[in-house]
């Protein structure tokens, strides 16, 4: 089988070979880290050899809970935010059919719907009417299992869906990803007998996807997980060597801290694929959140191409030189459609007659590519053969690897996220959440100043 590949050809005229080399002992001395479990965030490293020790039972119990769903369900709601959601969404939405959900529905092929990730009234409240007359279950995704965001989507979906369904019905089709022990997600889950799957303890909601956190939506979808867990399991194979040439996630780990340290504090991942839109919202929370800290860490950002060239391509071709390029190409699409050719040629584009859509999209490519490097842009390139389940599986576990690499090369704790804790702090003294009261009193009084 063959695997994708990284090319960084196009980063060779901004840093120095020399100095790319220099990284290959580093990089070999954090995937030993890594491996040893010597390294801040040891206590999250359970998803480094998930692929290969996810047990063929576990994905065979999925693949039956996703069926009762698919059974019994015309519309299924993934409750969860951040690591909790983005993996299953980027990949359902990579594998989807784009119009899926204007399409005649099929029994025993639900419609998936994401909420949770938002506390829009709006949103919430367009989702319980659209949800009126559907027969509707739920997956409720937390690992904490009291984040609120998420609580507060599954507190009305759950009532909903009991006043609807009746309570033994929902208890088939209400399912919970969640702590084996804390967290009201549990509690809930084993008052009310449902379903549930248990988050390993040592893996981080970034780094969740290939645990029932995304295989489970993804199931539901239709979606092989056999083929993403085993292209997985053939990354986990590449990049286990400690040659930096022939592993691709330290090369790209390398590659790009070594761009930050030149002055490229800016990372954007671009895809040519609009189906890739969530993959990319994936990867941004993959590193943003796991190097943003101590005041250092390149900032994920990402654009749809071509689309983006149409906004954001002026200020990449020519804004401030702080930026590179990070381009998951798609060699083969799923699909074959050629330009008609029109005898009036009024948009004189018979010079593209016969040719497949996807030829213009790759000139798009090459040309966008040639036209950044000369404007100062470094250009990383990912190409991936196909975009299915094997390949999907493949470029996750890649980026999870080299983003535990690239951590520890940036020199923070790649598997906290102390920040994130915040914004949280703040929401609670000022709604009055029970423990908050000295933070409440605090807080009325900087406004009130
Ligand atoms: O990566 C993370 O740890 C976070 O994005 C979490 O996944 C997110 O905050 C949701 O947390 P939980 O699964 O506890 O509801």
């Amino acid at each position: 089988m063959e695997t994708i590949k990284l090319d960084i050809k196009n980063t060779l005229e901004f840093i120095s070979k020399d100095v790319l080399s220099s990284y290959e002992a580093k990089a070999q001395t954090c995937m030993n880290t890594l491996e040893n479990g010597t390294g801040a965030g040891n206590d999250f490293l359970g998803w480094l050899h998930l692929p290969s020790s996810t047990s063929q039972e576990l994905l065979n119990d999925i693949k039956a809970t996703a069926q009762t769903l698919r059974e019994n369900c015309e519309i299924v709601i993934v409750a969860g935010i951040g690591g909790s959601y983005l993996g299953a969404r980027a990949v359902i939405e990579a594998l989807s059919n784009s119009f899926a959900w204007l399409q005649e529905k099929k029994p025993g092929n639900p419609v998936i719907i994401f909420a949770g990730h938002n506390i829009g009234e709006d949103y919430l409240s367009e989702l319980t009417t659209f949800l009126k007359d559907k027969k509707f279950g739920v997956i409720n995704i937390s690992k904490s299992g009291t984040t609120t965001e998420t609580a507060l989507a599954f507190r009305l979906l759950r009532k909903q869906c009991e006043e609807q369904r009746g309570k033994e019905t929902a208890r088939k089709v209400i399912v919970a990803i969640t702590d084996a022990k804390k967290g009201a997600a549990r509690l809930t889950a084993d008052k009310e007998g449902y379903k549930s799957f248990i988050i390993p303890d040592n893996v981080g909601g970034r780094f969740s996807v290939l645990t029932p956190v995304g295989l489970l939506p993804i199931a539901v979808a239709g979606i092989d997980i056999d083929q993403l867990i085993s292209g997985a399991k053939e990354m986990e194979t590449v990049c286990a060597s400690d040659n930096m040439t022939e592993n691709p996630a330290a090369l790209y780990a390398a590659v790009r801290n070594e761009l930050y340290r030149s002055g490229k504090k800016i990372e954007i991942l671009v895809n040519y694929q609009p189906k890739l839109h969530y993959f990319m919202e994936w990867w941004k929370q993959l590193y943003g959140e796991s190097e943003g800290k101590d005041h250092k860490g390149i900032y994920p950002s990402s654009v749809d191409f071509s689309t983006d060239l149409h906004s954001m391509g002026q200020w990449i071709q020519d804004g401030e030189r702080t930026i590179f390029e990070t381009v998951v190409s798609i060699e083969k699409p799923n699909h074959e459609l050629h330009v008609p050719s029109d005898e009036e040629n009024l948009d004189g584009l018979n010079f593209l007659a016969g040719k497949r859509i996807d030829e213009v999209n790759k000139m798009a490519e090459l040309g966008t590519r040639l036209a950044h490097v000369d404007g100062g842009v470094p250009n990383i390139r990912i190409s991936v053969p196909v975009l299915n389940e094997y390949y999907l599986g493949q470029l996750i576990y890649f980026f999870e690897k080299a983003c535990g690499i690239s951590g520890y090369l940036l020199g923070v704790n790649p598997f906290n996220q102390p920040g994130v804790e915040a914004y949280k702090k703040n929401m609670f003294a000022l709604l009055n959440k029970p423990g908050y009261e000295k933070e409440s009193q605090a807080i009325q009084a900087r406004i009130n100043k």
